[in-house]
């Protein structure tokens, strides 16, 4: 059974017709956002997190039509319009939080949330980890990516 699904992706309108069964990672990765990355396919790595409704979601768990009348986020639209790095994919370069990178585009997902939920907020590195609990990284040992999420902190918003 196929399905209409209104969103926006990044801020573009997309009007798309989809299997029920599909994911929201499928979809976007047939639309060419292959940004986004499927690693385990269960819900367990967050190698597929993007945003939806600003909130992070696994998008191999939450089913394309659920996206409807939503607001779907992913690495790709995070990018300025000038095409230079977001303040928190720009703190990852800084803080070398980036090794194999797999887990990257997920994790500045949750990161982008995260900053955008504690903007002027007082956290610890306890929290920081916290609020990453749904990804894995297998290379960095989560050190440099807490370093980057601090950074992002203490500077103020755009
Ligand atoms: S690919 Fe979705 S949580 Fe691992
Ligand atoms: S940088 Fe390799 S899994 Fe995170």
């Amino acid at each position: 059974m196929r399905q209409t699904v209104t969103c926006t992706v990044n801020g573009k309108t997309l009007t798309l017709d989809v299997d029920v069964r599909a994911s929201l990672l499928e979809m976007l990765r047939a639309e060419g956002l292959t940004g986004t990355k499927q690693g385990c396919g269960v819900g367990e790595c967050g190698a597929c997190t993007v945003l939806v409704d600003d909130m992070p979601v696994d998008s191999c768990l939450y089913l394309s039509v659920w996206a409807d009348g939503r607001a779907v986020r992913t690495v790709e639209g995070e990018l300025r319009p000038d095409g230079g790095l977001s303040p928190v994919q720009q703190a990852y370069v800084d803080a070398g939080a980036v090794q194999c990178g797999f887990c990257t585009p997920g994790l500045i997902m949750s990161s982008t949330a995260f900053v955008e939920r504690h903007a002027g907020k007082r956290v610890s590195r306890e929290d920081i980890r916290r609020g990453h609990a749904g990804n894995l990284c297998r290379c960095t040992g989560y050190g440099a990516i807490v370093d980057a999420v601090e950074r992002c902190l203490k500077t103020k918003p755009e």
